[in-house]
Order: C-alpha cells, then structure tokens, then sequence
C-alpha cells in the first residue's frame, strides 16, 4: 500500500470565480491507477470531486486529465510511474480545453471540429441499391486500423501548441479521423473532405509531435502528413497558401540544396499577388534594416545532387 496524496485542481464554474487545490490523501496499491485513486478519494473521502470515467480500461477515452503536467488516459496512468518521492500527484483538467467543474472540461469545441468533417461513410450509392456487400481489400484496410483506434480522447489536442494559440485550427484529432474517411475506398467524398479540412486550416499543423503522445498510438502527426501529401496530390485548393508553401519549399531546397527564402515569399505569397507581396513588403524592410534581408537568389550547394537523390528516392512532389 502507498499513501498517495492527490493534488487536485478544484473549479466549479457555477459558483468560483478563480480555481484553488486541495490534497487529498488516500491508502492505494501503488500499482493502482491515477483513476483508481481518483474513484476511492471521492467514495471515501470527497463526494464532490469530479472528473469523467467510464471504461476504465482505456477505450472510452473519457478520463483524459492532465497528470504532473502531461495529458494522458488517468485509467492507464499506473501511481508508480508518476508519484514524487512524497506519492504526489498533481492532477489538472486538459489544456486548450475550459474548466467547467474540477477535472471536467467544456469539450465542445473539440466535438464541433469532429463534426464538421462527417464521420461517417458516404457511398456513391445508397445500401438498398447496393447488391453486395461494401469490400475492402486488407491492403487497403491496414491503412485505417490505426486511425479507427482513436478513442477521442482529445489528449493529442490538449497537447496540440497550435490549437493555444489559434483555436480555428482543427486539431489533430479531426484530420487524423479525416484521413480515415478520405483514403476509405467505399466513401464518394474525397475531394470534398480534403477541401473542408484544408479549410479548417489544416496547413496551420507546424508537425511538432506532440499530438504523437496518443495513447492509443493513432500517431496524428503522420496522419496529418499524409492529408498534405493528399491535398497536393489532388490538387485539392492549390491556390491556397498551404500547398503552395510546401511545393516552392520543395522547389527550392530540392534546385539548390538550401531554403531560398526570397523565393519561397514570393511563391507562397503569389508572385502577381501585389497585394499579398505589399503586406510582407514591411517584414521585408525591418529585415533589410537589420541586415538580414535574404539574397535574392540563391546557388546550389556544392553536393547540390545528393540532396536530389533524397528527393528523388522520397518521390516528393516537386512543383
Ligand atoms: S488521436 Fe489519440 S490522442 Fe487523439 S483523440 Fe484519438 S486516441 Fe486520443
Ligand atoms: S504535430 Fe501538428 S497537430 Fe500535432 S501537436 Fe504539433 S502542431 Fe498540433
Ligand atoms: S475510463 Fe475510459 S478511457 Fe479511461
């Protein structure tokens, strides 16, 4: 048994104007669960103490909570790995998510993001008139399994830096169950999804891995990599910032071996794009101020061809 004292965010919306702790101490296995310990502090100790559980055993995706401030499952959190020498353990409700009591947080604006994708097949035709039924070879099924582990947790979009700062960005959740839809050979909406999720501001996704830290091991990131490479293969939006970028970055590094920068402005921008092209003339000028305008252009490295190679061997699409 170890005596595990749960520091515990206390809120509640209705009635606090700003959120205090308080330490709740408790006799557990120490193999037990965050969540285990969670549920015998409010049975025996503080009925009041909320939090969302259902599974408990990691499919229900209800308990994601911060823990010692990493977001994780709380039901599949053993004690051990997470107590201090004094068995606390600091528990907070998720990020990029807002409070409504404790550990509970508002979680609409992660379920409106889901939504907005149609997380549901669409054929080309309807069932009833649809003889057979809907095959997919297991090639093409292995591509989705993993994604169709997702438990909604939102523990990847807690994680998520871009989401803190611009709360448009769908997250990776939503594009990573996007990618499910698009590459699903029954569905009939490919393009369709692929320009809804680029405008949810799939480009804004600055591949930090964070979201990688999924607990079902759904992996977002390379998810969100793949609807990219989608987008351009497509040619989905390609008047878009987004792809643009990608491609005259691609150009660039592959012509030269380094990033020419001026050049990347000018394609992801627009080059007749005068208006865009004065908007960044002010960045222009502060550069040049500080000496750090980049050169106009740019000549290839001198093992320039190896780099080539790379590409080459990658078959990234090149403008
Ligand atoms: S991708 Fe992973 S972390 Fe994100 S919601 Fe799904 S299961 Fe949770
Ligand atoms: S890889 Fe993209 S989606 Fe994932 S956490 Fe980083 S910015 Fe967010
Ligand atoms: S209680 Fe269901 S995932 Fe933790």
């Amino acid at each position: 048994m170890a005596n595990i004292k749960l520091d515990i965010f206390r809120f509640d919306e209705a009635v606090d104007s700003v959120p205090h702790r308080d330490i709740v101490a408790v006799d557990v296995p120490e193999t037990m669960t965050v969540l285990d310990a969670l549920e015998t502090a409010k049975a025996e100790v503080d009925g009041s103490i909320s939090f969302r559980r259902s599974c408990r055993s990691a499919i229900c995706g209800s308990c994601s909570m911060n823990i010692n401030g990493v977001t994780g499952l709380a039901c599949k959190t053993p004690c051990n790995t997470v107590m201090d020498e004094q068995g606390v353990i600091q528990v907070d409700p998720m990020p990029n998510f807002q409070p409504m009591r404790d550990l509970v947080v508002h979680m609409d604006p992660f379920w409106d993001k889901y939504t907005r994708l149609k997380p549901y097949l669409q054929p080309a035709d309807k069932d009833e008139d649809h003889q057979t039924e809907r095959r997919v070879s297991p090639e093409d099924m292995k591509k989705l399994v993993d994604v169709a582990n997702c438990v909604m947790c939102a523990t990847c979009y807690a994680l998520c830096p871009v989401v803190s700062v611009d709360p448009s960005f769908a997250g990776p959740a939503a594009i990573a169950y996007a990618y499910r839809f698009i590459e699903d050979v029954r569905d009939s909406k490919r393009e369709e999804r692929l320009a809804q999720i680029n405008e949810d501001y799939l480009w804004l996704c600055a591949h930090c891995y964070a979201c990688s830290y999924c607990p079902k091991h759904v992996d977002p990131n390379d998810r969100i990599v793949d609807v990219k490479r989608a987008t351009i293969k497509d040619r989905v939006m390609m008047n878009e910032r987004g792809p643009r970028h990608a491609l005259i970055v691609n150009k660039t590094v592959k012509q030269t071996g380094m990033l020419a920068e001026t050049e990347v402005i000018q394609g992801t921008v627009g080059r007749f794009n005068f208006r865009g092209l004065l908007k960044v003339a002010p960045l222009g000028l502060r550069m040049a101020a500080k000496g750090k305008l980049p050169p106009p252009f740019v000549k290839p490295i001198p093992k320039v061809d190896e780099v080539r190679t790379i590409f080459d061997s990658l078959e990234v699409p090149v403008s």
